[in-house]
């Protein structure tokens, strides 16, 4: 069987990773998106809230599973029996980091391959952190996330705002 793990944020889930996730599950026998827990980057969403929205964007994709886990992600790979870590990239500014990060889990587990999956061209300049900009700024962002979340993410930015 195999098994490829979508790792992320996800602060929230765009239609960038919806997009990433959905092509992903038609190339894998699973996709296993996992939320890293406790990010340097302090999340607005908990990392239970963010499992569940993911949840809700990934209903219709059977053989999609959301974890969320912490440590290194080498180590939750392994411990899901996985051997691909699937990667998005935006543009060539994504591209360093990645580059750097999939060496270093290489070097972390050789026996784990990091797979980079170009954005669709309609969602290239998404980011979670765009979109709470611009919910939090009163912006129009419905077309930005999948739309099962949008109330979900919309009541959080006005609960903030209290
Ligand atoms: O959505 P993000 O914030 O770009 O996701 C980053 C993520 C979760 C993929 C990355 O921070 C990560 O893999 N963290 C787990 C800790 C780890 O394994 N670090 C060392 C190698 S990257």
């Amino acid at each position: 069987m195999s098994i490829a793990v979508y790792p992320g944020s996800f602060d929230p889930i765009t239609c960038g990773h919806l997009d990433i996730i959905r092509r992903s599950a038609a190339l894998f026998d699973e996709v296993v998106v996992a939320v890293l827990k406790n990010s340097a980057k302090k999340p607005l969403f908990s990392a239970e809230e963010r499992v569940r929205l993911i949840e809700k964007s990934v209903s219709d994709i059977p053989n999609c599973r959301v974890i969320h886990f912490d440590g290194l992600l080498v180590d939750c790979v392994k411990a899901l029996n996985a051997r691909v870590i699937i990667k998005g990239l935006r543009a060539i500014s994504d591209f360093e980091y990645e580059f750097q990060m999939a060496q270093l889990n290489k070097k972390l587990n050789p026996e784990i391959e990091t797979f980079f999956m170009v954005t669709n061209a309609n969602y290239s300049y998404i980011s979670s952190s765009i979109v709470k900009e611009i919910a939090h700024l009163g912006g129009d962002f419905s077309d930005l996330l999948p739309k099962e979340i949008y109330n979900d993410v919309k009541e959080k930015i006005k609960k903030g705002r209290l």
